[in-house]
């Protein structure tokens, strides 16, 4: 028996224990004629004495960091004990040990703090994986694992599998592709996500059914992005969006219970995509605060009939805010005493290329009354105040404005809100807020393609009174500058996301589920009929053989673990990541492959520069 118990079990019941242990040297440190070993494994880490006796022992076995020890020895009480530690109460004075095996010198330490950069941890992901910190990310990712499956075996779910070499369809991001030896010329892609499969297995009647699954997407990657990532796969025949909505979010609050202790009591908040973009400039919107986006200019944008406020900025001579499409205000609390070197950081933050903006305009809300502005000249302190106002800036708030086009200007201001927000500690990490964001349009414009595409996919059915401005109008743009005059611009979708503290964690709808409508969506987004057989026969003909109504839902896996670690990168969580390159640096992948693979595959490689 290599071990009678783990580093992290012993305390002061064991005293007198004789016991047998193994793990890694994380620490030796000789006081005189003692040596003390940290020795750690996967529980914890427990304090080894080697007392004079052992010392020409291990004069010939020199002990050294990670070296792979197994220990026998007796438990006793120690003098010094070490609150911080599960076993620090106790130590094992050795009798016998034997090097298991022996290490290299590890080219960062092994602790909590390490001094290895990233690269370095990354190319050694195995000796990284050993650190707490990242153990303690993958423990996490395994409960919330454990604990979604038993909710959805508890509610009658059945993980199925589905194929990992599949057909190139792409729609939305692009497909990693396998070659295939057997058929030459022809190739497998991986898939984005079972999505038609899980279509497939409810034809075949398995009404409930889920996966934690591996999807593929050859897209520009991300801190909350990687080319592989988890899935929690789901798919319910004979449902509407409120059947699906209480079910997800009875799994979401069954895995803040399960793995964070935390009970979270309300109904999830809801909100229309429109209402998210208007008051949130995005359709993720961050609720842990407010500071909501103020349209101080009439808009001629699809927002149009929002506009609830009078018109408070055009016609006074300041050209910026006149030729300006949009005009967008947030009142950030606290910050009227902003000084000139605070605005002037402010304006450089809206107008790296990230953002975009060419300015930045300013009111503060001083405590005693009066009004500063940085436009002061064009507008009267009683327009300062009603701009405020409208804002819902109070004494003491700072009110930032940009103006520009709408589509950049919103999400400009959109992003200036959450930076404030992080500036002024209003998206904690321990506090989280769910919403549903709700009735997406079907349908967005893509300008090069001068055509429809789907937002979310496009198995995703039109709210069921939207269906006839689909049936009855065609998909072609005649003026691409008026698209948003066009019946399809407004068709809104029965789909639905749920968003976690600004982040997206899982998204779906309620699908097509008839041939006909299928098939006039494939035509919106300017497929031949040809085209959409050859992509999606297999689906087509299956909704002619009884297709039930259906509809589902998929959570990035990484991501949400990552939000409930309190982590930005769902790299921390995943055991084996790519960088941002997409680059496995420990396996050096991607790498080329041998003449005789090319050769099997009927493939020669002609790279253009
Ligand atoms: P969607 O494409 O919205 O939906 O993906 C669902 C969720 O997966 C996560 N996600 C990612 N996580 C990490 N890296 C990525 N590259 C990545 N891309 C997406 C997001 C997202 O909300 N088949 C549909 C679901 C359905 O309709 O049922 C789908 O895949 O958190």
């Amino acid at each position: 028996m290599y071990r009678t118990h783990t580093c992290g079990e012993l305390t002061l019941k064991n005293v007198q224990n004789e016991v047998t242990l193994a793990g890694w040297v994380q620490t030796v440190r000789k006081f005189g004629a003692i040596t003390f070993v940290d020795l750690r494994d996967r529980y914890g880490i427990t304090q080894l004495l080697f007392n004079e006796s052992l010392n020409p022992v291990l004069d010939a076995n020199p002990l050294g960091r990670e070296f792979v020890l197994q220990a026998k020895g007796k438990v006793q009480e120690r003098s010094n004990k070490n609150p911080q530690l599960a076993t620090g109460e106790i130590e094992v004075i050795v009798t016998d040990f034997t090097v298991l095996n022996k290490a290299v010198t590890p080219p960062f330490t092994i602790q909590d703090d390490t001094d290895g950069g990233d690269d370095l941890r990354m190319k050694y992901r195995f000796l990284d994986l050993r650190r707490n910190a990242v153990k303690r990310n993958l423990e996490l990712r395994y409960a919330v694992n454990r604990s979604a499956r038993n909710y959805l075996h508890e509610n009658s779910f059945m993980d199925i599998e589905t194929p990992f070499l599949i057909k190139s369809t792409p729609e939305g991001a692009r497909d990693f592709v396998v070659p295939s030896r057997m058929n030459p010329g022809q190739f497998y892609a991986l898939p984005q996500s079972p999505q038609t499969f899980k279509q497939l297995l409810m034809v075949s009647g398995y009404d409930r059914y889920y996966q934690v699954v591996k999807c593929f997407r050859d897209e520009d990657l991300r801190a909350d992005r990687q080319p592989e990532f988890t899935q929690i796969d789901c798919e319910m025949s004979f449902v509407q969006q409120e059947d699906i909505l209480n079910m997800f979010e009875g799994l979401i609050k069954r895995i803040f219970k399960d793995v964070k202790g935390i009970d979270y009591p309300e109904k999830v908040d809801r909100m229309t995509w429109e209402d998210a973009m208007w008051q949130y400039g995005n359709d993720k919107p961050d609720i842990r605060f407010g500071m909501q986006l103020c349209n101080i200019k009439k808009p001629a944008s699809v927002f149009v009939e929002k506009s609830d406020k009078p018109e408070l900025v055009s016609g006074v001579g300041f050209q910026v805010f006149d030729d300006a499409e949009t005009v967008l205000a947030i009142a950030v609390p606290g910050c009227s005493e902003y000084t000139r070197k605070q605005t002037d950081e402010l304006t450089d933050w809206v107008k790296r290329p990230q953002i975009g903006m060419k300015g930045l305009v300013f009111i503060k809300c001083n405590t005693d009354g009066t009004y500063k502005s940085s436009v002061d000249k064009f507008y009267p302190a009683e327009r300062l105040k009603a701009i405020a106002d409208a804002a819902g800036a109070k004494a003491g708030d700072l009110v930032l404005i940009l103006a520009g086009a709408e589509e950049r200007t919103r999400k400009a201001t959109s992003e200036l809100r959450l930076e404030m927000g992080k500036r002024l500690g209003l998206r904690k990490e321990n506090e989280f807020k769910l919403l549903w964001v709700l009735d997406f349009p079907l349908f967005e414009y893509a300008e090069e393609e001068n055509r429809w595409v789907a937002r979310h996919h496009p198995f995703t059915s039109p709210k069921p009174d939207h269906i006839p401005v689909m049936i009855n109008n065609s998909p072609v743009i005649d003026n691409a500058a008026e698209y948003l005059q066009h019946p399809y611009a407004n068709i809104k979708a029965n789909a639905y996301d749920m968003v976690l503290n600004g982040n997206e964690i899982g998204g779906g709808s309620i699908r097509i589920f008839q041939r006909d409508l299928q098939e006039k969506m494939f035509a919106a987004l300017g497929m031949t009929p040809e085209e959409s057989q050859h992509k999606f026969g297999f689906l087509l003909g299956a909704f002619e053989y009884g297709a039930p109504p259906h509809g589902g839902i998929a959570f990035g896996f990484d991501r949400l673990c990552s939000i409930l670690g309190g982590s930005e990168s769902i790299r921390d969580f995943i055991a084996f990541p790519k960088n941002n390159s997409g680059r496995d640096v420990m396996l050096d992948a991607p790498s080329s492959i041998d003449d005789k693979q090319f050769q099997e595959l009927q493939i020669k490689l002609d790279l253009k520069q």
